[in-house]
Order: C-alpha cells, then sequence, then structure tokens
C-alpha cells in the first residue's frame, strides 16, 4: 500500500470510529445545556391551604388532567391526585426540585397518577391539559398566552397571586392563609380566554 492510500485507510477508519463519539459529545453537551438553563422565577412554595384553595376554585374531576407550570416540590400535583384522584403532571426546569417532586410523589404513594418531568415550560403543547396551575410572574403568564390559548374550551387556570396582563379573569379571591405568607390572591381564567378591553385615553 503506497503513503497516500494508507492515509486514506487511516481517515476513513478515523472517521467510520468518531461517528458514535461525536454523537456522544451532541448528547452530553445537549444534557449540559439543560442543566445549565436557570429558572425565569426562584423557587417559593404556595402554603398548603392556598394550594387547596386553588384546586377548589378550578373544580377539579378525578377523570380530569391538571399541569402544574413550575411544580416546585410536587405539591400541587400531589394533592391534586390525592385529594381529586386526577391525573397531574408537574414540570420544573430545575433538577433540585424534580428530585424533591419526585420523592413527594413517592411519600405519598400517587405515583399511579402524578408524573414529574424535568422540562422548560415555554416549551410544552399543554393542550391535553384540562386545569393549569401557575406561581410565576406576571410576565411569565403573559409569555405563556400562546400555550394557553391551545387548551380545550372549558379549561381552567389558576394562579397563585399573579394576574395575566390583557386576559380577564372570572375571579378574583383574596385568601388569608393559616399555613404562611398571610395574604393571598387567586386568579381563576376559563376557556376560551376573554381578552380585556384596552383602556381608551378619554378625550377633553
Ligand atoms: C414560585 S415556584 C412555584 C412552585 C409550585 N408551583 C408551588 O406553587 O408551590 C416556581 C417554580 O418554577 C420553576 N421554573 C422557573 N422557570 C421555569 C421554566 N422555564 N420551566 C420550568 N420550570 C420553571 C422554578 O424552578 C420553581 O420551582
Amino acid at each position: 500500500m503506497n503513503h497516500f492510500a494508507r492515509l486514506t485507510a487511516v481517515l476513513l477508519c478515523l472517521a467510520v470510529t468518531s461517528v458514535p463519539y461525536a454523537q456522544d459529545a451532541a448528547d452530553k453537551a445537549a444534557q449540559d445545556t439543560k442543566k445549565a438553563r436557570e429558572p425565569d422565577v426562584i423557587y417559593v412554595p404556595t402554603p398548603q391551604d392556598v394550594v387547596d384553595k386553588m384546586l377548589e376554585l378550578a373544580k377539579v374531576q378525578k377523570d380530569e388532567l391538571l399541569y402544574d407550570l413550575g411544580c416546585g416540590d410536587g405539591r400541587i400535583v400531589v394533592t391534586a391526585a390525592k385529594k381529586y384522584g386526577c391525573h397531574a403532571v408537574g414540570y420544573d426546569i430545575d433538577p433540585r426540585r424534580i428530585k424533591e417532586s419526585l420523592e413527594n410523589v413517592k411519600k405519598n404513594q400517587v405515583e399511579d397518577l402524578a408524573k414529574i418531568e424535568q422540562q422548560d415550560i415555554f416549551t410544552l403543547d399543554l393542550s391535553a391539559a384540562n386545569v393549569i396551575t401557575l406561581y410565576l410572574l406576571p410576565r411569565l403568564n403573559v409569555r405563556l398566552i400562546p400555550q394557553l390559548e391551545k387548551l380545550k374550551p372549558g379549561s381552567r387556570i389558576v394562579s397563585h397571586d399573579f394576574r395575566m396582563k390583557g386576559i380577564k379573569p372570572d375571579t378574583v379571591v383574596d385568601f388569608k392563609s393559616k399555613d404562611g405568607g398571610g395574604d393571598h390572591q387567586i386568579y381563576l381564567w376559563t376557556t376560551p380566554l376573554k381578552k380585556s378591553k384596552p383602556t381608551t385615553p378619554t378625550s377633553g
């Protein structure tokens, strides 16, 4: 074999064997990116009696599916599964919250109804859900509107403390918590979402 043929053979061999390594590296990079993405809002748990009130307001039914977007320690999905017997999925971007949620689901023995997934909530298709629970920030609620507009008619969205600018709530409930933090507000919207009228400047 001449020098050129040997070199070609070596390069071909390298190309073939490096494909799996390149794939491994790409997978690892994807995993690292997933780990590195910072949450859009810090973790603050909803007091348990506020969770109870949110689910009561949403009128959760046994045959429904609830999503908690940014599930923290999983208390909303665990409560929905335990109290209402419905299916519930908690999504969080932070691996520490995922670990806590999975432990919470296990501790409360609701593995058959409650699932936890590490996902960025802004990438989710929400259309299968009947009830969405939120404890995020006003601007994050607004960012979710295009996804929430794809919910089935009659779906409910409940938000702890934060409104959704541009969308008229059905109800806003003031709630005094005995479990923590004093005064809370709970917003309820039902789909299809009702756009609030833009305020027109008064003339004269
Ligand atoms: C204020 S906590 C609410 C926790 C829980 N829902 C509750 O009410 O107790 C907000 C949660 O959203 C998560 N989060 C922030 N940005 C997120 C994103 N883009 N995708 C998924 N989860 C996110 C945080 O990690 C945090 O656990």
